[in-house]
């Protein structure tokens, strides 16, 4: 009762500041002192000599040496049990040098990594992989950037020793471009072939500088992983900044509803992803600068991806328009998905920019019967969902309401009218791809 003196320049004050510094004290001397450190520690960099990069084939002899056959166990990867990879990945190198165009050809590229599966596949053959990423690269007419991705990256995820597969989504016909709804028919369309943990939304020109910025995900947030480009000179250019390279789970990319479809031409989808994130309630993490340095294909403006002068007034909307705008309103059609040795390559029509001209801007594909067997089998999400990550129903408390209709937690499986499993898929048939909620979530309200 004698502290509660309102002069300040009391002896009871007084005695309480000591008390609080000497509580401070101990508390940093103690336990605190090694978090103290820490702190500073974490927000040292980590350092590395971008001067002296290794070759990105680096180390990429040491895959593929499986442990000694197990005998009489069957064909090999089944039988024998793999250890968990290490992580970090002792293959790793650091910085590695970037050519921002490949000198060889898709079938040179494709000799030099003879351990990719068609579709361009992946997954580590000497241990358990602790990581499932599925790399979605929007694309249209980059024959060269898409080289020297594919030379670049396909050994530098190698060395990562994850479980990868790298989706081409090619936007069909001549519209605009339309960036986040091709990274939504992305996601899509990895997720019925199989339960990614994680998946990363890569630009076509963007090349890794260092692999220890491991093509993984966060469990509970967004990640943004191109910090630190050498276009705006290895810095972040503003804060929100969440282009380039980031990467969801499929559970933060239902909780955001996806992407906005609605985005044509280029600039502000990336602003409005950012605003998803914050939207639904979750943050944007980033690796430390000195990790995420990336290298950018130079490159004039493309044809067909003008500014989109719409963007400001998009991005205002954001906050009303992200519940009914998204994965929830997604349509679009598969027209083909291939199997090609360094990469599956899915062509979609998306529809066409609103503000063209009423003339179809789309010419129709030429038709092109997609075999069955060409098509990796659909895994039911349920089948690796509860060995992997526990029996969690994913999402399943997520309900957002859009125009008449509820989404509810829909499993990103949905099935297209395109099936898979059938034969052929018929073009006549999969003429518009509807969001199929999933009825198996059991938590469904
Ligand atoms: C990978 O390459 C680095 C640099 O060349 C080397 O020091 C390291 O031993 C290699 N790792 C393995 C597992 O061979
Ligand atoms: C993808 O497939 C479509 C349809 O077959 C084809 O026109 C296109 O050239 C392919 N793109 C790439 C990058 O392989
Ligand atoms: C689309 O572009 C290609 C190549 O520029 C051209 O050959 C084709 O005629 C265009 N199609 C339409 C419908 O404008």
């Amino acid at each position: 009762m004698v502290c509660c003196g309102r002069s300040l320049d009391s002896p009871c004050t007084l005695a309480l500041l000591v008390g609080f510094q000497f509580a401070f004290v101990v508390y940093f001397s103690l336990g605190g002192f090694r978090g103290l450190v820490s702190v500073l520690v974490h927000s040292e960099q980590p350092e590395f000599d971008y001067s002296r990069p290794h070759d990105v084939y680096t180390n990429l002899s040491h895959l593929g040496a499986p442990p000694a056959p197990h005998i009489g166990t069957g064909p090999p990867g089944t039988g024998a049990q793999l250890k968990d990879c290490k992580v970090p990945s002792p293959l790793l190198v650091g910085p590695v040098s970037v050519r921002l165009s490949s000198p060889l050809s898709l079938e040179e590229i494709r000799e030099r990594n003879p351990l990719v599966l068609p579709g361009g596949r992946y997954s580590p053959p000497d241990c358990e992989p602790c990581h499932h990423t599925a790399i979605v690269v929007p694309y249209r007419n980059r024959q060269t950037h898409l080289r020297a991705l594919l030379y670049h990256l396909h050994p530098f995820l190698q060395r990562q020793q994850i479980h990868y597969s790298i989706y081409i989504v090619q936007q069909w016909g001549n519209s605009t471009f339309n960036r986040a709804k091709l990274l939504n028919v992305g996601v899509r369309e990895a997720l019925r072939d199989e339960d990614w943990g994680c998946i990363f939304l890569h630009d076509v020109d963007l090349l890794p500088e260092n692999d220890h910025n491991t093509y993984t995900c966060h469990n509970q947030f967004p990640t943004h992983l191109s910090v630190a480009m050498d276009k705006f000179r290895y810095r972040l250019p503003y804060p929100q900044y969440f282009g380039g390279v980031s990467a969801v789970t499929p559970e933060q990319y239902m909780k955001m509803n996806g992407f906005p479809n609605s985005y044509w031409g280029w600039g502000g989808e990336d602003d409005d992803i950012a605003a998803r994130v914050r939207l639904s309630g979750m943050k944007i993490v980033r690796p430390p600068v000195a990790i995420g340095h990336y290298k950018m294909i130079k490159h004039k403006g493309d044809r067909g991806n003008e500014q989109n002068p719409r963007r400001f007034d998009l991005l205002k909307r954001t906050r009303l328009n992200w519940h009914s705008d998204g994965l929830n309103s997604l349509t679009y059609e598969l027209l083909s998905k291939e199997l090609q040795p360094l990469y599956t390559n899915l062509t979609v029509d998306i529809g066409d920019d609103p503000r063209l001209p009423q003339r179809k801007a789309t010419p129709p594909m030429p038709k092109r019967e997609v075999k069955g067997d060409e098509l990796p089998p659909l895994v039911p999400w349920s089948k690796h969902g509860s060995k992997r990550r526990g029996d969690t129903p994913l999402a399943a408390e997520h309900d957002v309401k859009g125009e008449g209709q509820a989404v509810k937690g829909g499993v990103v499986t949905a099935v297209t009218t395109a099936k898979p499993k059938a034969d052929k898929v018929d073009h006549a048939q999969s003429k518009t791809v509807h969001q199929t909620v999933d009825e198996r979530a059991g938590g469904v309200k």
